[in-house]
């Protein structure tokens, strides 16, 4: 522990966000059956699932995406805000969380609450969460870029490493319970995606009502949504003068980071990490 930072079961955590209280919270937290979890490593897609879930729950509707911010719309079920809010949303609710699947509360595994899991290029979560870290006056400074990425690499960041938090959501156990989607597919073929989403829950929305959803959450409309751009929290937490929260919204962006050395080495180091395990991602062909 620092003064930043708390440890959580080895998880590095900021203290803004993390209390005694919170974590408490999380650990005996009751899932409702009918619960829908967006689950993301830091930079990885997390404020876009909150702009994309609640219509997708609601039949399109998009009040509670133009009024109510972000954080409180979809809470994050390990933060301080979690035991102010979700026992009052109505359900069905989403919530989102960075937890690792085995750090989740034991009522999620006796529930059928249905996990999204949004995995991003980890070179493109390290860019985004080093430029996060230069604004958010709440964490440490992040050095160079080449200091940054020994410390993502040796999981001394928020959440710990990519690759355990990755590898611990491809728990057998939640079965069809779970469905992997990208963030890179997304920029991709956002409808798509959505459409994938919406089968996955079961539910459907008109075409119309769908490209209404799709607007919604694209990039540009969500940069200048007060609602979901971070821009009612001050200054003095998160300095968008030098950073947007909503930064640049793009796959790829790691090549304008990384020589071709740090690129060898971060590879490398990822690839004997995900060795044996299976996952395939496109970005890796
Ligand atoms: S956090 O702090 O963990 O909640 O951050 P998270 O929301 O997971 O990740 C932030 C990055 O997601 C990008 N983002 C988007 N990209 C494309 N389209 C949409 N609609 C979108 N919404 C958020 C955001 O810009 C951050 O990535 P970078 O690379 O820094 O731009």
């Amino acid at each position: 522990d620092n003064d930043l930072y708390r440890l959580y079961h080895g998880l590095m955590l900021p203290k803004i966000a993390h209390t005694d209280e919170s974590l408490n919270y999380l650990q005996n937290f009751q899932v409702k059956d009918d619960d829908t979890f967006a689950v993301t490593y830091p930079k990885s897609g997390t404020t876009w699932m909150q702009e994309i879930l609640p219509p997708l729950l609601n039949g399109g509707d998009l009040t509670s995406v133009q009024t109510v911010p972000n954080w409180d719309r979809v809470p994050w079920l390990e933060e301080t805000r979690a035991p102010l809010l979700l026992d009052k949303l109505p359900s069905p609710r989403a919530i989102v969380s960075h937890m690792p699947c085995h750090l989740m509360p034991s009522s999620f595994f006796n529930s059928k609450a249905k996990v999204i899991y949004v995995a991003r290029n980890p070179k493109d979560v390290l860019v985004s969460s080093f430029h996060f870290h230069k604004m958010a006056n709440f964490l440490e400074d992040p050095g160079t870029f080449e200091e940054f990425t020994d410390k993502f690499l040796s999981g001394k960041v928020l959440f710990g490493k990519w690759t355990d938090h990755v590898k611990s959501w491809r728990n057998p156990e939640l079965g069809d319970r779970i469905l992997y989607i990208t963030y890179e597919e997304m920029l991709q073929d956002l409808r798509e995606v959505l459409g994938r989403i919406l089968n996955f829950l079961g539910r459907e929305l008109r075409e119309d009502v769908l490209d209404r959803v799709v607007n919604n959450c694209t990039f540009k409309n969500m940069k200048t949504n007060t609602m979901s751009n971070y821009s009612l929290v001050p200054d003095v937490i998160l300095d968008q003068k030098k950073s947007n929260f909503l930064r640049k919204g793009i796959a790829g962006d790691w090549k304008n980071h990384f020589s071709p050395e740090l690129d060898a080495k971060f590879t490398a180091v990822i690839q004997e990490e995900m060795k044996g395990s299976n996952i395939k991602f496109s970005w890796d062909e």
